[in-house]
């Protein structure tokens, strides 16, 4: 297949790209206007003949993704491009309108466009629209965790436009029969990903010796997936889902914020130990900070759908992916040293 992939410079998208390419069964075509968080460090490979290719362009700028349609006919597009920083979004929401509403909007015009005049060549055509469980709004702790059919109740910038995303690509199925298929996946975490995120946030803080900031109690919930497991859910879902259908991923790992930065503690005190000098523990370095604005308490996933149809599974328990997360950051300082001094950007 020819897989055209939106946002692959950032964490999951270059995830999934990394694995199409060293599958060696297909042609990727990825697409990343390289914001701040597109990181072509993240791919080691240039341009590959037949393999791989790579084009800088905005996912709103219609006429240039309409030429990359045209040009190499792909069967398929999974769309991850997306400004995707709660915090950033509180900050400055006009972005997260324009790329994951907007953008959106423009990808399946081009679509249609492009299926409307190639109707017989591209009849196994799929559009594979990656979200979040964030569009569901927040739990209790007594709650039963998000199935498909849960209501929307966005909280944030960010989770509005990417329920407002969501909307639009269902619509353009029910009135345009696109054929879609839709993911909403619970956070992610594992290598490569960017350092403003809680995960390597915490890391990295931790590394440095800087304090690690916690919003409020750190008592908010989170259900935790492998970046990989993901990948695999999205590949599983474009191969074997129903056009039409909507899938939640997630990792069956809920746990407390405070609990995850308790544990990369932990395995910074026992693989990082020269870095301690008078402190006891890197748990020292902790430092609660104000609540962020609309903070949800608890997401959780309910999986049974993608696991009882398309035999989905996460590999990965957390206990194992945040182990080899902290180790791959040890080991990687480069690649995130390069991001604090700009030098990713002039890959
Ligand atoms: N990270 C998570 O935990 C998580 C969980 C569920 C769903 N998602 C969704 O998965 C997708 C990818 O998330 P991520 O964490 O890899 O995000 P990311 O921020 O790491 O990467 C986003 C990528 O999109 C690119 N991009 C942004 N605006 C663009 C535009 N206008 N045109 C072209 N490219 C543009 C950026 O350059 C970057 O490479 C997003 O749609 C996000 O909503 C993420």
């Amino acid at each position: 297949m020819k897989i055209l992939i939106t946002g692959g410079a950032g964490f999951i998208g270059s995830a999934l790209v990394r694995k199409l390419v060293q599958q060696d069964k297909h042609t990727v075509i990825n697409i990343d206007k390289l914001t701040y968080a597109g990181n072509l460090d993240s791919l080691t490979f240039k341009n590959l003949e037949h393999k791989y290719h790579f084009h800088k362009v905005d996912i709103c700028s219609r006429d240039e993704i309409r030429e990359i349609f045209d040009h190499y006919r792909p069967d398929c597009i999974i769309h991850l491009a997306a400004e995707s920083h709660v915090d950033k979004s509180i900050g400055g929401p006009e972005n997260f309108i324009r790329t994951n509403i907007l953008g959106t909007f423009t990808l399946l015009e081009v679509v249609r466009d492009f299926l409307n005049s190639r109707r017989k060549e591209k009849k196994d055509f799929k559009f594979l629209h990656v979200s979040t469980d964030e569009v569901y709004g927040d739990l209790t702790i007594n709650e039963e965790p998000f199935n498909e059919e849960h209501k929307y109740a966005p909280s944030s910038p960010y989770s509005s436009s990417k329920a407002s995303s969501d909307h639009l690509v269902r619509a353009w199925y029910r009135t345009y029969g696109l054929p879609i298929l839709i993911t909403n996946c619970s956070n992610n975490y594992g290598p490569f990903q960017f350092p403003e995120k809680l995960i390597p946030n915490t890391i990295i803080s931790a590394i440095q010796g800087k304090s690690i900031p916690i919003y409020g109690n750190g008592e908010q919930i989170r259900d935790w997936l492998y970046v990989d497991d993901h990948v695999e859910a999205l590949l599983n879902v474009l191969e074997e889902g129903t056009i039409g259908q909507t899938y939640n991923v997630g990792g069956g790992n809920e746990i407390k914020n405070i609990d995850v930065v308790n544990q990369i503690c932990d395995l910074l005190d026992e693989f990082n130990p020269s870095n301690l000098d008078h402190r006891g523990s890197h748990k020292d370095l902790i430092d609660f900070v104000e609540d962020r604005p609309g903070h949800d308490k608890r997401y959780a996933i309910n999986n049974s759908k993608i696991k009882r149809e398309l035999s989905w599974t996460p590999k990965k328990n957390f206990k194992s992916g945040i182990h080899e997360t902290v180790l791959w950051y040890l080991q990687h300082q480069n690649w995130w040293k390069r991001i604090f001094s700009g030098d990713y950007k002039s890959n």
